[in-house]
């Protein structure tokens, strides 16, 4: 029967069993999974793990601040931070499908892992090797994405059906078999703070996924803009536990004319889509306060340039999916 501490100990056990005296490392994303697989890898093996932190570009505004400090300081862990925009930009230039930009993704994390292994590597000759990559995947990650199959069912999750071929690291998966709700009781369980445990869901691919169109630095620093004037004011509003995520999409490939100022402008549409869900498998739209919703509609076309027009997605899952990709 299940309880948090059953899995706990079920798991560390078989991490030590499966790593051995070897090494391992996790990439952190920031978000919930990454965090509590992290913790969980770091209570059976200590030092034997380091995580790591690629910067892909496609992050939200502070995110990055946010893993070198809270994380760290909440688990002591040996954290490795990688630059990885320029990379990820230009493997993702000129691609508009949904599909392909969460494969290259994918396939840029494992690269930049590899790199990282190599350099852990290196400054540590005489250890021993790291061969294990620690990932954060949940139950519906996978069969979402087909159970790793190469086929996607619904969408390929970064870390499951976006997974190169050619993969050399032994994957640990310690929360497979989990949904969302028990991974932040494990989490709980496991000490780490409320500020990461309760955070709501953001992908690994990112910002990539949340604008419809090519990717580009400017398109990606204009949603990151839009992105924390919503957060701002849903958190304001005391509304970040009622809602599961909210996604904020551009729709860089759309335009339409509006009136700013004194003139006419040609902008494009930023989507606001805020669902509650148990475990992302189905969600509904939030019937936030429309006051709210006002709020960050003035700010994001004050306060955002080429942003015109804010819309807001009333539509369940199913039909759609939570992200727009
Ligand atoms: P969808 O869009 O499939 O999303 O309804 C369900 C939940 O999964 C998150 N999501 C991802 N998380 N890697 C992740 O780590 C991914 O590739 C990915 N795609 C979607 C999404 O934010 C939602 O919580």
């Amino acid at each position: 029967n299940w309880t948090t501490g059953n899995v706990i100990e079920e798991q560390v056990a078989a991490i030590r069993e499966q790593v051995g005296t070897k090494r391992a490392i996790c990439g952190l994303s920031g978000g919930v999974d990454s965090a509590v697989a992290a913790a969980l890898v770091q209570k059976a093996i200590g030092s034997q793990l380091t995580c790591v932190y690629v910067d892909h570009g496609l992050m939200r505004k502070g995110e990055t601040e946010q893993v070198e400090k809270d994380f760290v300081a909440a688990t002591g862990v040996q954290l490795k931070v990688v630059d990885a925009q320029e990379r990820f930009l230009s493997a993702l230039a000129g691609v508009s499908d949904p599909e392909e930009k969460r494969k290259i993704i994918g396939r840029e994390f494992i690269r930049v892992f590899e790199q990282a292994q190599a350099e852990i590597v290196a400054e540590a000759p005489g250890d021993q090797p790291v061969e294990f990559l620690v990932q954060g995947t949940l139950y519906p990650d996978v069969v979402e994405s087909g159970g790793g199959t190469g086929t996607a069912n619904i969408k390929s999750h970064h870390n499951v059906g976006g997974l190169p071929e050619d993969l050399e690291f032994q994957l640990i998966e310690p929360l497979r078999k989990l949904f969302k709700d028990e991974v932040r009781m494990v989490g709980q369980e496991l000490g780490l703070p409320e500020e990461i445990v309760q955070r709501q869901p953001f992908p690994g691919p990112g910002l990539g996924i949340r604008i419809v169109g090519e990717v580009t630095k400017e398109r990606l620093d204009l949603l990151r803009e839009a992105d924390a004037i919503a957060r701002e004011e849903l958190t304001a509003a005391g509304l970040d536990r009622e809602i599961w995520q909210c996604p904020v999409v551009l729709l860089a490939d759309v335009r339409s004319v509006g009136v700013q100022g004194d003139g006419r402008t040609y902008g494009h549409p930023i989507v606001l889509r805020p669902v509650s869900s148990e475990d992302a498998m189905t969600a509904d739209w939030s019937r936030l306060p429309y006051d709210v919703l006002a709020r960050i509609s003035t700010r994001i076309t004050n306060e955002v340039a080429d942003v015109n027009r804010v819309v807001l997605d009333v539509t369940s899952k199913p039909p759609g999916t939570i992200e727009w990709e």
